[in-house]
């Protein structure tokens, strides 16, 4: 039987998924806000839809006698669309909305480390009481993260020490009108990625990535949900050891246990420090960028797993092509802050020369296609080397036009990977 496969979402990570299921055996079917030009091309259907409301959802899927969805982002996740697919009869490769409460509640989520033992939890406390919390960051010894308890794109983290003073946070506390926050202690060190493939008690990891959230050069600027990342040949990054690895696959593997029933992606953000890796949050979906670096040098087949995902199987495990990748995202002016949508992006996809384009949240019309207030494109290289694949990915931004958009250029080059290694190693030796 030909497989039929719904998937939600129409973002750089979704076009990957696209990607990656069409090297499958299957009939893809795609739903989302924006028409994503890269997926509508490979789907056999697409339609537009609010992908944050469960019974749009099933009724596409429906429609198209789906034998199976993948959903990609957050917010659908949030919203019950997987409970409401596995009601309609449709696995969803995606967990439910009390599994996803792991990304989308983060007070939930460091209380389910701190009660189930997880390792690397920081230190954390939960506010619902504003000025509690402020009173919490005068008294605390060292600099704290705030964070709003729900979902914020990545955007609603202020780190103390770094981009705001003790002050600053507190009143960022008190006007941001928040119902629950964490204040946790601030982790130095360098962040990394592991996402991995979870169900049936079985958790199949993919080679560690690392994003970049800072909007400009050089980490400079707000956080954004993120500009471009990087994965070498191996397993590990060059800044950590191939134990630090091992390290965050045992943090995760001890999340799936204690999740019980979780089906999906766990994404773990890591953070390494000077005293090891720590937790700097679990998200219940691939990355993106993330999944654009993951998906391309994956060569199990991705329908294999979803399969035995539904089928009560154990997973595949899984295999690579052993090489390096960089993602660089082209955003639209003034992104994140403020954004300029409705310009029309011109791309030149012939040009893409050696590296693979991902369409992101851009909106094709009949007359061309539109940025949107999120990313617009990425372009991947995949080579022997991080410094190779970097040089891809610059060839086909330089090529692809980049008019009215904007990118970080350091992402990938040997400068910045070389500062990383710097970082930690400055760090180890404190
Ligand atoms: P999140 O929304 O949890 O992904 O946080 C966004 C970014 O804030 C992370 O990628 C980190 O760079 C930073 N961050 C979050 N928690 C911490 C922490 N405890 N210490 C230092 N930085 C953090
Ligand atoms: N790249 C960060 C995220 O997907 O949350």
């Amino acid at each position: 039987m030909t497989e039929t496969v719904v998937l939600v979402g129409g973002g750089g990570r979704e076009h990957a998924i696209a990607r990656a299921l069409a090297e499958s055996d299957c009939d893809l079917y795609a739903c989302a806000g924006n028409r994503n030009p890269g997926i509508a091309r490979i789907a056999e259907g697409f339609e537009t839809l609010d992908t944050t409301n469960p019974s749009a959802v099933t009724g596409f899927a429906t429609d198209v006698d789906a034998t199976l969805a993948v959903v990609g982002p957050e917010a659908p996740l949030e919203a019950g669309v997987a409970d409401a697919l596995d009601d309609a009869g449709v696995y969803a490769f995606g967990p439910q909305e009390a599994e996803a409460r792991i990304e989308t509640d983060k007070a939930f989520q460091r209380r389910f480390m701190a009660e189930n033992d997880i390792p690397g939890c920081p230190d954390f406390e939960t506010f619902d009481d504003m000025e509690a919390a402020c009173q919490y960051v005068d008294d605390y010894d060292g600099d704290l993260v705030v964070k709003p308890a729900g979902l914020t794109g990545g955007k609603g983290v202020r780190v103390m020490g770094d981009q705001v003073t003790a002050e600053e946070a507190k009143e960022y506390i008190r006007e941001s009108d928040y119902d629950r926050i964490v204040l946790e202690e601030r982790l130095v060190g360098e962040e990394f990625t592991v996402q991995g493939f979870v169900a049936n008690g079985d958790l199949r990891v993919t080679p560690a990535v690392q994003d970049h959230k800072r909007a400009y050069e050089g980490d400079e600027g707000p956080n954004t949900g993120g500009m471009g990342s990087y994965s070498d040949a191996s397993l590990e990054l060059p800044f950590m050891t191939e134990e630090e690895f091992v390290d965050a696959v045992d943090v995760m593997q001890a999340t799936v246990d204690a999740l019980d029933g979780y089906k999906g992606v766990l994404y773990g953000q890591f953070m390494l420090t000077a005293d090891g890796i720590k937790v700097v949050e679990f998200n219940a979906r691939f990355g993106d960028p993330e999944a654009m670096n993951t998906l391309p040098v994956l060569t199990t087949d991705f329908l294999d797993v979803l399969t035995a995902a539904r089928d009560g199987e154990s997973l595949p495990k899984l295999t690579f092509q052993r090489q390096a990748t960089v993602c660089k995202y082209a955003v639209p002016e003034g992104y994140p802050t403020d954004p300029k949508s409705g310009a029309l992006v011109k791309i030149d996809e012939d040009s893409a020369g050696d590296a693979i384009l991902y369409y992101a949240s851009v909106d094709e019309r009949e007359d061309g296609i539109y940025t949107t207030t999120s990313r617009s494109f990425a372009v991947v290289g995949v080579a022997d080397s991080i410094t190779e694949a970097e040089e891809i990915a610059e060839d086909a931004l330089a090529a692809a036009g980049e008019e009215g958009l904007r990118m970080r250029h350091d992402i990938g080059k040997p400068d910045l990977v070389q500062r990383r290694i710097d970082h930690m190693s400055e760090l180890r030796s404190d």
